[in-house]
Order: C-alpha cells, then structure tokens, then sequence
C-alpha cells in the first residue's frame, strides 16, 4: 500500500512524472469555494438521513469553514502529491478534525463531487457575466440615444449604401448582445441541476437524499440518470458556444471601431486611455482593445472545439478526459469577462465625429434609392426608375458632385418628371426620417427602440 487516499491496492508509488501528468490542482484549485459548498451540502445531507451524527456534521463544516479561511488568506499548502482539489481538501480536513474528516466521502465519488463543483463554478461566473453584460448593453443604449440623430452612410459590401443614424447601428450590436443574454440564462437554466449522489457513476446503497443536497446547492433539482450525471459536460460546451457567439459579436463590431477610428473612415475618435502608442512611429495611436477583442475571438473558438472533440469518443461514464474540460472552460470564462469589461467600459466613451460621419455619407450617393423612391412616386416603374437614377449618378461622377448639387436642368436630361421637390428627398435628413417603421434608421424610431430596450432590460 502506498501512502495515496486510493492506495491501499498498489505495491508501489506513482512516477513522479505520472504523479504531475495527472495532477489537476495547478487549475482546478480556483473551485475551492464551489469544492467545500458541495462538501457541506453533502456533510449535511448525510447527517439528515442518519449516515453521520450532527456532531460529525458540525465537526466537518467547521473544519471546511477553517480550510476556507485558510485557501482565501494564502496560507493553505496545495500538493500536487494529492492530485486535485477534491483530495487536497479532504486531505486537510482529516489532519484538523481526524478521523471524521475521512466519513466526508462517504456515498460520493470525486466523480459526481467535480461535476457538481463545475456546475457551481460555471453558474457563479455566468451570474457575473450576466451582469457585465447588462452594463455593457446599457452602455450602448444611452449612446444610441445621445446618437439618434447623427447621420452617417450604411454599408453593404463596405460600398456606401444608404444613410443610417449611428444609434441605429448602435442598437444593431445591442441586439445581437440581447440574443447572447437569452442564451446565456438558457445554458444557466439547463445547468443547474444536481449531480450529487450519482457517486461514481452507479448511484450509493445509502439511504441518501438527493433533493435535499440540491435544494441546500440551489439547484433546480437533482439529475435524474447517475451514469449522465457524472458524464454529461453539455453545460461546458453550450457556455462555449455561448462565448464564441458573443465574441464573434464583439468581435464585428471590434472592426468597424478599428475601421472608424482610422484616418480614412474618421467616424470616431475613442480616448487616449483606449489606445497604445507605437516605439517607432509617434504620430501613431493604435485601437488596441479592440483589436485585441477581435483577435481574443479565435481562441475561444477553439476552446469551444477543444470541448466538443473532448467529448466526442467518451464511453459512458466518466473518464480521465474529463479532467481537460477545466482549462478551456476557465480561460472562456475570464477571456469573456475581460472582453465584456473592456467594451461596457469603453463604449461609453466613445465619441462620435458628425461632420466627417455627414460628409462620407454625402460622398457615397447614399441618396440614390431615395430619388428612385421618389420617380416610382411619380408613375415611373421602379426598374425604369433604378435605370434614370443610374445614369444621373454616373453623370454626376463625372462632374464630382453629389445628386443634390445637381441643377434641376441637370436632373431633368434624365427624366422630364422630376420637378422641384426632388431636393428634398435628396437630402440625407429626409432619406433617414423617411425609413420611419418599426425597426428602422428614423431618428424617432432609434429613440422608441431605446425605449422599448430599456423596459426590456430591466
Ligand atoms: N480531477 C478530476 C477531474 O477533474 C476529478 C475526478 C477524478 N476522478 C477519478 N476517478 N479519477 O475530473
């Protein structure tokens, strides 16, 4: 027998080697919390159904409280020798109460003990990032609402398109985050449920109660099928996707902030604090953060492929494998919160350049459709009418003019119908006030938006 907690049938020690390959307390130590709820929960539900005294119960929460205590002061010595954090924990519980500390793990199995831990883990930090991208959304609706007015070109193709309000764009991303919210309370919901007393993977021959250990966890209910129970990782997956969703998100709208705060779009200027400078050139200023967002995207692709081809194979139950699900799940985790952190606290900050927002719109014959618009209003067909709008634009690229600073002599070469009042379709204030349905650029519906999102929200 070796000196290991399961080493009573072997004849000799681990490899070293083996000892470190296997070990997962460098990472899975950060569940320590999570680690001694369920140990508690479990201690207590013991004792309910008569398989520990209530003074053993009492004995271990308190020794867990003290090792709690301990972890969060930094005084409390990991040992990769005791593998994981499960055993580092209960190692130390059995040296400050004694032999109680070893009934702990009676009826549980670290197998069902580590899919609770993640679960609790994971819903902890969902709850956060809930909360991180509430601010972040609420950022971007008292921007859109400062922007409803400003205009700026649409795109299609990255070719001017259509004039826009910039609190139209804005509210764009905001739905888009509105989606990753309902997934991420989706992934919370189908998570919180119980694995406790799966033990191994068969179950335990203790009378135990497993509604009890989850009501004191705050989980739903508990998992019906043992063998799934401690095997199931889907919540690890769909947070992954999850994530991968809300930074390719970010991730948009990370390279249009890239794109605008450069010299030849000149849409935004975002503060100094934002940005890095280079070594070499010091004219520059760099939009770091969100080319680092962009960029961040890419691995949180692969942690959510990582997790998926982890998976793929496993027979049932559990198995080793599932001990690399931590390290991809911890790092979207923190990826994710550093990114939603460095947005909600940037987009606020962010100002808007109208003139030069105006005058690109200008450039780009934003306006075309409107005069379009505008000759089907007066009898023409529409593909007659998109043909005459053609040849005024090429005519009016000729003369480096917009459609507006043509005369109405001008105009008229191309179409005898159009009269005086074409200017005022012409102009970009009209183009954008006329779109005024629900869900569309008019400044009065980026503000009833704002509104309805605002209810939403709260
Ligand atoms: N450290 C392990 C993990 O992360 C805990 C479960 C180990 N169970 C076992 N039977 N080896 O999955």
């Amino acid at each position: 027998s070796t000196n290991q907690q399961w080493g009573g049938r072997f004849a000799e020690p681990t490899d070293a080697f083996v000892q470190r390959f296997t070990a997962s307390v460098d990472f899975d130590q950060r569940m320590f919390r999570q680690d001694i709820a369920g140990s508690k929960a479990h201690a207590k539900m013991l004792a309910k159904v008569g398989v520990l005294t209530e003074e053993e119960c009492d004995q271990i929460h308190q020794g867990l409280t003290q090792i709690e205590g301990e972890i969060e002061r930094g005084e409390f010595a990991w040992s990769v020798e005791l593998e994981d954090v499960h055993m580092n924990i209960e190692a130390r519980l059995t040296q400050l109460i004694g032999i109680t500390g070893k009934k702990l793990h009676t009826g549980r199995s670290r197998n069902d003990q580590v899919a609770t831990d993640i679960r609790l883990y994971l819903r902890d930090e969902i709850d956060n990032i809930e909360q991180e991208l509430q601010r972040l959304q609420t950022g971007l609706l008292d921007l859109a609402e400062r922007e409803a007015e400003t205009i700026m070109p649409g795109f299609t193709h990255l070719q001017t398109a259509q004039p826009v309000t910039f609190g139209h764009h804005l509210l764009a991303w905001f739905e888009m985050l509105t989606r990753d919210a309902d997934r991420l309370r989706d992934c919370r919901k189908r998570l919180n449920q119980s694995p406790l007393g799966a033990a191994a993977l068969a179950g335990t021959s203790y009378p135990i109660d497993r509604a009890y250990s989850a009501e004191l966890l705050g989980f739903s209910k508990p998992t019906e099928n043992s063998l799934d129970s401690v095997s199931d990782r889907d919540f690890a997956i769909e947070f992954c996707a999850f994530s991968s969703l809300l930074l390719t998100h970010l991730s948009r709208a990370s390279e249009e902030l890239v794109l605008w705060t450069s010299a030849q779009f000149d849409f935004i200027e975002l503060p100094d604090r934002f940005c890095t400078g280079s070594s070499i050139m010091p004219q520059k200023k760099n939009p770091d953060v969100p080319e680092l967002v962009r960029g961040k995207t890419g691995r949180i692709n692969g942690h959510l492929i990582a997790l998926l081809t982890l998976m793929k194979s496993q027979p049932l139950a559990y198995n080793k494998d599932n001990q690399e699900d931590k390290e991809p799940l911890f790092d979207a985790i923190d990826t994710v919160k550093d990114c939603l952190r460095a947005f909600a606290d940037m987009i606020p900050a962010i100002r808007s350049k109208k003139d030069s927002m105006y005058e690109a719109a200008k450039r780009g014959y934003a306006t075309a459709t409107d005069l379009a618009d505008y000759l089907v209003c007066k009898g023409l067909p529409f593909r007659d009418a998109h043909e005459v709008v053609g040849r005024s634009v090429a005519f009016a690229l000729e003369k480096n003019v917009d459609l507006s600073e043509l005369t109405l002599e001008q105009l008229q070469q191309f179409s005898d119908i159009i009269s005086e009042d074409v200017f005022d379709v012409l102009t970009l204030e009209g183009s954008v006030a006329a779109r005024n349905h629900f869900g569309g650029t008019a400044p009065e519906q980026v503000k009833l938006a704002v509104k309805r999102a605002r209810e939403a929200l709260a």
